[in-house]
C-alpha cells in the first residue's frame, strides 16, 4: 500500500514559483472549508456568502466599487473566462484577442478552446507591450485587449491606460492579467487597476501573492452583466444559473482568500511587498557584482544569464529554479523567500562557478 504519510515538499529551496506556503489562518480556513461547494450555493450557503466577501475585498484592491466576480480555479480559468466573455461580446463571427508576447499561456489555451485568433505582439526592449504593434495588430474583429500587471517571466507592468485606450478604439474589451502582481501593485504607482483605466475584466490570484491555499484565483468583471456571457441555466440545482467554468469546487480556496485578505489586506501585504522587492533587489544586486547580467527587477521578480550548466548544477543541489523562454534564470521572491534562502542560494552559486570554471584536465 502507498504510504500516505509522505510528506509535501517543503518551500525551503523553491524560488521558482509563484505560488506560496499559506498564511496560517488561510491554512486553517482551507481545511475549515475543504468539504463545501461554492458551486451548489443553494446547499452550501455559508461558503457562497464568503465567496461574496472574497470579490468584495478583491474589488478594494482592484480599484472597483461594486465589483462582480468569481473564485476561480486559478488565474487560467480567469483569462479563459475572461477571453470567453469578449467572444460573447464580439460583434463579428471571426474574432481575434490581441496579446503580448509576454502574456501567460493559458491564453493560448484559451484561444484553442473558444475558436478565436490570438494574435501575439511583440514587446519592446523593457519587456512591455509594445504600443505601436499593439495598434498595428487591432482591428474591427478585435474582441479583447490583454495587458499583463505583472509579468511571469520578467514582472513588468504593460501601459494597462492605453492598452484600455487602444482596445476603445476598436470597440473591444481590455483585459488585465494581474494573477501574480495584483497583490503587490498597490504599493507601486504603476496604473494597473479599474480606477486607472478602461478595463473591464481582470485576473487576480489569491493563491499566488495573496497568501491564500491552492485553489484560489480571481476573475473580477468591470459590469455584473458581463458575467451573464458565462452564465448556463442549472435545473438540478435550487441555484438558478452558474457562471463558473468548473462545476463542484473546491470552498477551501474560497474560504482561505477571504481569511488571507481579511488578515493581511492592505498592511500585511504591504508588508510583504516591500521584503519581496528588497530581496529581489538584492539578489539582482548579488548576481550583477557576479557579472552576470540582470533585468531590473521592478516587482519581487529576477532574471539572469547565468548559464545553462550553472542552472544545471543549482537544480542539481536541490533548488527549485526555472529558464524564461530566452534561457535565462528566474527567481520570483515569493513570501517564503527569506534573505537567507537568498544568501545561502547565491553560497552555492559562487562554490558551483569557480568548480565551473576550473578548467577540465586533458589526456594531451
Ligand atoms: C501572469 C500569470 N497569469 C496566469 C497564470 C496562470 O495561473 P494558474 O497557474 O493559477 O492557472 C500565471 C501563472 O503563473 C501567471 O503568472
Amino acid at each position: 500500500m502507498r504510504d500516505m504519510q509522505i510528506e509535501p515538499q517543503a518551500f525551503d529551496r523553491v524560488l521558482s514559483s509563484m505560488c506560496t506556503d499559506p498564511h496560517p489562518a488561510a491554512r486553517d480556513a482551507a481545511e475549515r472549508f475543504l468539504a463545501t461547494n461554492p458551486g451548489d450555493p443553494g446547499t452550501y450557503p455559508a461558503v457562497a456568502a464568503l465567496e461574496d466577501d472574497a470579490i468584495e475585498l478583491l474589488g478594494d484592491i482592484a480599484g472597483l466599487d461594486d465589483p462582480a466576480g468569481y473564485i476561480t480555479s486559478g488565474g487560467t480559468e480567469a483569462n479563459i473566462q475572461a477571453v470567453r466573455i469578449a467572444r460573447e461580446r464580439a460583434d463579428g463571427r471571426t474574432p481575434n484577442v490581441v496579446m503580448p508576447d509576454s502574456g501567460h499561456f493559458s491564453f493560448r489555451k484559451a484561444a484553442d478552446l473558444l475558436g478565436v485568433e490570438l494574435r501575439i505582439v511583440p514587446t519592446d526592449d523593457r519587456h512591455r507591450a509594445d504600443l505601436g504593434a499593439v495598434r498595428a495588430s487591432v482591428d474591427e474583429d478585435t474582441a479583447l485587449v490583454i495587458g499583463v500587471a505583472g509579468t511571469t517571466e520578467y514582472g513588468r507592468v504593460d501601459p494597462i491606460p492605453e492598452l484600455g485606450e487602444i482596445a476603445r478604439s476598436v470597440g473591444a474589451m481590455c483585459h488585465v492579467d494581474a494573477a501574480w502582481g495584483g497583490f503587490v501593485l498597490p504599493f507601486t504607482d504603476y496604473d494597473w487597476h479599474f480606477d486607472h483605466a478602461a478595463v473591464d475584466t481582470m485576473a487576480i490570484d489569491p493563491h499566488k501573492m495573496g497568501q491564500a491555499a491552492v485553489p484560489a484565483g480571481g476573475l473580477l468583471v468591470r459590469d455584473a452583466a458581463l458575467l451573464d456571457e458565462l452564465a448556463v441555466d442549472t435545473p438540478y440545482l435550487e441555484s438558478t444559473s452558474q457562471a463558473t467554468l468548473t462545476g463542484t469546487r473546491s470552498g477551501a480556496g474560497v474560504a482561505s482568500a477571504v481569511a488571507a485578505m481579511d488578515e493581511l489586506w492592505p498592511e500585511g501585504y504591504r508588508r510583504q511587498y516591500v521584503r519581496s522587492q528588497n530581496n529581489a533587489e538584492w539578489l539582482a544586486d548579488a548576481l550583477e557584482k557576479r557579472g552576470y547580467e540582470v533585468a531590473d527587477p521592478t516587482l519581487p521578480l529576477v532574471a539572469a544569464d547565468v548559464p545553462r550548466s550553472t542552472f544545471d548544477a543549482l537544480r542539481a543541489e536541490g533548488w527549485r529554479i526555472s529558464r524564461t523562454a530566452t534561457d535565462e534564470l528566474r527567481i520570483v521572491c515569493m513570501p517564503h523567500v527569506t534573505r537567507e534562502m537568498l544568501a545561502s542560494f547565491v553560497g552555492d552559486l559562487d562554490r558551483l562557478e569557480v568548480r565551473a570554471s576550473v578548467p577540465v584536465a586533458s589526456d594531451d
